[in-house]
């Protein structure tokens, strides 16, 4: 599995956390950017990132904003994300478990880092159940027709 991973400025520190953790576990890491602070608008790097993961079915994404809201909203209008924004790592195991999520959304500003990463490695690490949250998920993609 690779990660693809970007940010607005709000979320660069934060990210470069998360790509420093995400190579202790040897996971490979696609950067979009941005690589410095100067403001930037969002959904370009929720684009780029999710162009990664409807290419890839090994390839998760990682998206990070101010409040992480911009990013889950705009991750969301791409047919094939299922985008959760998660402030607990409670909800990064069930937004996996469940919801399938194949974009990780994150709050730089209004989550502690510590947390921020326990949320990542949780994700990564719980399995989905399948079953009748595969049921749910065809539903939500019907949706996008
Ligand atoms: C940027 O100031 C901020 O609006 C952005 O990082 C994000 O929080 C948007 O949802």
């Amino acid at each position: 599995m690779n990660i693809a991973i970007g940010s607005d400025h709000a979320g660069v520190e934060l990210k470069e956390q998360i790509k420093t953790f995400l190579a202790s576990k040897s996971i490979e890491v696609l950067d979009v950017g941005p690589h410095d602070e100067i403001s930037v608008d969002y959904p370009d790097y929720a684009k780029l990132v999710t162009d990664h993961v409807c290419k890839d079915k090994n390839t998760l994404g990682i998206l990070i904003c101010g409040t992480g809201i911009g990013m889950s909203i705009a991750a969301n209008k791409v047919n094939g994300i299922r985008a959760a924004l998660v402030t607990s790592v409670e909800m990064a195991e069930m937004t996996k478990r469940h919801n399938n999520a194949n974009v990780l959304c994150l709050s730089a500003r209004m989550i502690d880092p510590e947390v921020n990463l326990a949320m990542v490695k949780t994700w990564l690490e719980t399995d989905f159940e399948g079953d009748r949250h595969q049921r749910r998920i065809d539903k939500i993609h019907a949706l996008e027709q």
